[in-house]
């Protein structure tokens, strides 16, 4: 039994990386998720019959957590909406964060209270420790951060039992956007405070006050590291904190002797930070611009005072009519009103009509998360070919009869080529540069930067106010009787 231990691990992380090269296209996603699944599915397995093979019986409780973890999430992943997504991923996150972080902690404290116990590996207590510091300062960061996060991407916090309103929700704790400069610097000196008790560590490696101020400061320092954070960069942050989950899984993996667990956690950790650079490069920010400049936004929004009248879906209709290309762009408010098979049947009527090319631009942080928009369209099979990212979509805008937004506000906002404000920077969408534009929203109002967008307000642009779904369907229609 025990020469299949090895071979367990081996291809647990085998798993994990063929998972991960399938995510790179949202054609093998799922198939990549369920290769991820299986993976650590393997590797809990192998782990129990590691258990069993050295006499441990205690495996049945890792079994009792493998039940109740599946059940809880397989419940969390049918009830959550897409549009909630974004907060599920930081809460789990957070957990992943805080699981390393325990068991990292578990594992010392055997060390620390039996000094009999050898090391393994050959590992000396101090190296253990250091290990159990970093997780610690890793893990538990991640925790506070993430809860915050989740917290803030929710709009605020839940409070049990407090009076219901009118709609019957509870009453939410507004959670700020708050970071006065003096507060970098402090964010600098609990880093450091946490590497200087790390170090006293080294010479006193069974004092547990040392570990017992890592965890707090752990704690206060992801939520001064997220309170800052708003409007726009809220999904970098929740990126960077799914790579120190990663991280801190590593360092677990390290202190366990467990490969698999570092294999993981390492994946994790790198692919996380990718995506993190990535992001920053779509917003053009860079990462310690976000954490230590509390450039995405105050969390305000900004006050409207123009108007501009709507116009009907007849009016849309006819003058799609004589459009030779039409560019879709999608935003977070096709995710709210599940409108993309309404769009996607507009794209089909249009082109098998009126022989219009059509073709959508992607802006890689439209919606809430990254590759919200890919998922929602290629749910409603729209072809892959057809969507396009943003910098090679923009060049084409010229040559564009009608531009038409479905529910996407900041994404297209030319008010982030002004480099002022919470948008500044960002590379938006040049939709503005279309011959015409239609926008579909409710109303005039601003989007998650809490901007106001001069792009409703242009001559050229026709806006139809209404839920999306409805007035997508009410656009097929006029279609259809042209
Ligand atoms: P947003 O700027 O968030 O604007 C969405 C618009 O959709 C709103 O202005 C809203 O206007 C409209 N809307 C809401 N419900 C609707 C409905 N039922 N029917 C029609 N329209 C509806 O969208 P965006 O352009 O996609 O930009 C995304 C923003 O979110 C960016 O600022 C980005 O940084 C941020 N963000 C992104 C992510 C990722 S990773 N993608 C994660 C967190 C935050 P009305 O109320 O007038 O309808």
């Amino acid at each position: 039994m025990e020469e299949w231990i090895p071979i367990g691990y081996l291809l647990s992380a085998a798993l994990f990386i063929f998972g991960l090269k399938k995510l790179g296209h949202p054609r093998t996603a799922p198939r990549g998720n369920q290769y991820g699944a299986l993976g650590m599915l393997v590797a809990v397995l192998t782990t129990v019959i590691k258990m069993e093979a050295a006499g441990d019986a205690k495996w049945t409780l890792i079994i009792a957590g493998l039940v109740v973890g599946s059940v809880i999430g397989i419940i969390m992943a049918i009830r959550v909406e897409m549009t909630g997504m974004p907060e599920l991923v930081a809460l789990f996150n957070g957990f992943g964060g805080a699981a390393s972080a325990l068991v990292a902690l578990s594992e010392s404290w055997k060390y620390i209270e039996d000094s009999t116990l050898t090391v393994p590996s050959g590992l000396e207590i101090q190296v253990i420790m250091i290990a159990a510091g970093l997780s610690a300062l890793v893990g538990w960061m991640t925790l506070t951060g993430s809860l915050l996060a989740m917290f803030k991407l929710k709009g605020g916090i839940y409070i049990p039992f407090s009076k219901k309103d009118d709609r019957g929700r509870r009453k939410w704790l507004n959670t700020p956007t708050w970071g006065p400069a003096w507060l970098n610097p402090v964010k600098v000196l609990l880093v450091i405070a946490v590497f200087v008790l790390i170090y006293l560590s080294i010479d006193d490696p069974r004092n547990t006050d040392y570990l017992w101020a890592i965890v707090a400061i752990a704690c206060i320092l992801g939520i001064v590291l997220v309170l800052p954070i708003g409007g726009a960069d809220m999904p970098v942050v929740v990126s960077l904190l799914n790579s120190l989950s990663g991280i801190a899984a590593a360092f677990t993996g390290f202190i366990v002797g467990n490969s698999v667990l570092i294999v993981a956690g390492s994946l994790v950790g790198a692919s996380g930070l990718i995506l993190t650079f990535i992001m920053c490069k779509a917003m053009n920010r860079t990462l310690p611009d976000v954490l230590f400049k509390s450039f995405g936004g105050s969390g305000e929004k900004a006050e409207l005072t123009r108007t501009k009248v709507g116009s009907d879906a007849d009016e849309v209709a006819m003058m799609v009519d004589g459009a030779q290309k039409v560019i879709i762009v999608p935003g977070y408010g096709m995710a709210v009103s599940q409108c993309q098979h309404q769009v996607k049947e507009f794209a089909d009527l249009i082109a098998e009509k009126f022989g219009t090319e059509v073709k959508y631009a992607i802006h890689p942080v439209a919606g809430r998360m990254p590759g919200h928009m890919n998922v929602l369209l290629a749910e409603a099979n729209v072809p892959y070919e057809q969507l396009i990212e943003m910098d090679e979509i923009n060049p084409e805008f010229p040559d564009c009869d009608v531009a038409v937004i479905i529910g996407a506000n900041d994404t297209t906002n030319p008010a982030a080529r002004s480099g002022e404000g919470p948008l500044a920077g960002m590379p938006i969408i040049d939709a503005d540069a279309a011959r015409t534009v239609v926008i579909i929203k409710r109303s005039l109002s601003v989007g998650y930067a809490g901007v106001d967008n001069d792009l409703f307000y242009m001559d050229k642009t026709m806006m139809l106010f209404g839920d999306g779904k409805a007035m997508m369907t009410g656009l097929n229609n006029a279609i259809k009787e042209i």
